[in-house]
């Protein structure tokens, strides 16, 4: 039986995930599994044909049938499709990243969802970004990567990378904002936001990302499931790779 590689990737709104994802997929070209746009195309759906939570739950089975999501790179950008329609920015509104929160703490949205991502895992392999991808979607994968950093932190790069989108927040709003989705995280019932007990933690906040990239990679080489090629890293212009640590 073949078996398809996948490195998980789990940690708090705003900590790095996606951009260390996005990296890993360049370096590798393997395929790419955001599991927030899930649900926040979910969201996204529920604020468009005008639809409740709770009304998404009950026709969540019958709204899958005709759910084409789809992750794509084209000119360096990362493109999410709802069937052909390119999502990538309405899905980062704010009502969206709201609602996709409440979404994400259903129990039957979530089950439903179990099969729908462990379809992306395709060949050559596969990185999957998320909450649960270590625990609950992935359980076997060899690489589990937990990202960590202080809540202070990560509102200071979601606001700069706000800026950077021509967005002006107030710090004290933004905070409070991720500290809510942190909750519902992290206390929900079904799975919630943890570390798999054999995921390695890196702590982010005071590394690079670059360094947080190497240690992945050095983890990865490890664990055997990459191969230890120098020239992989030349497609992103950083050097060999160095000692990971644990945090
Ligand atoms: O990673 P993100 O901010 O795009 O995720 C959007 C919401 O979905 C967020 O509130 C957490 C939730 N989520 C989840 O519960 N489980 C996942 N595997 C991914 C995201």
């Amino acid at each position: 039986m073949l078996v398809i590689p996948v490195i998980t990737i789990d940690g708090p709104s705003g900590v790095g995930k996606s951009t260390l994802c996005k990296a890993i997929g360049r370096l590798l070209k393997w395929n790419i599994l955001n599991s927030g746009a899930i649900y926040r195309s979910l969201a996204l759906i529920c604020i468009e044909q005008k639809i409740n939570v709770l009304q998404l739950e009950r026709s969540i089975k019958h709204i899958l049938i005709d759910f084409n999501l789809n992750f794509v790179y084209k000119n360096n950008k990362f493109i999410v499709f709802l069937d052909n329609r390119d999502i990538s920015q309405i899905i980062r509104k704010q009502e969206v990243s709201e609602l996709s929160s409440y979404i994400a703490e259903k129990p039957l949205i979530r089950n439903a969802l179990l099969q729908k991502q462990r379809d992306f895992l395709k060949t050559p392999g596969l990185i999957a970004d998320g909450r649960d991808m270590g625990t609950i979607i992935f359980p076997d994968a060899k690489v589990k990567i937990f990202l960590n950093a202080s809540l202070e932190e990560r509102t200071k790069r979601r606001k700069l990378q706000l800026k950077k989108q021509g967005f002006s927040v107030n710090f004290e709003k933004l905070f409070n904002q991720i500290k809510d989705r942190d909750e519902r995280d992290y206390n929900r019932k079904i799975s919630p936001l943890l570390p798999a007990s054999d995921a390695l933690i890196i702590n982010s906040e005071h590394i690079s990302f670059k360094q947080v990239l190497n240690n992945t990679l050095q983890y990865a080489q490890e664990k055997y499931l990459i191969i230890k090629d120098n020239n992989l890293y030349q497609g992103l212009g950083i050097g060999n790779v160095k000692q990971h640590h644990k945090t």
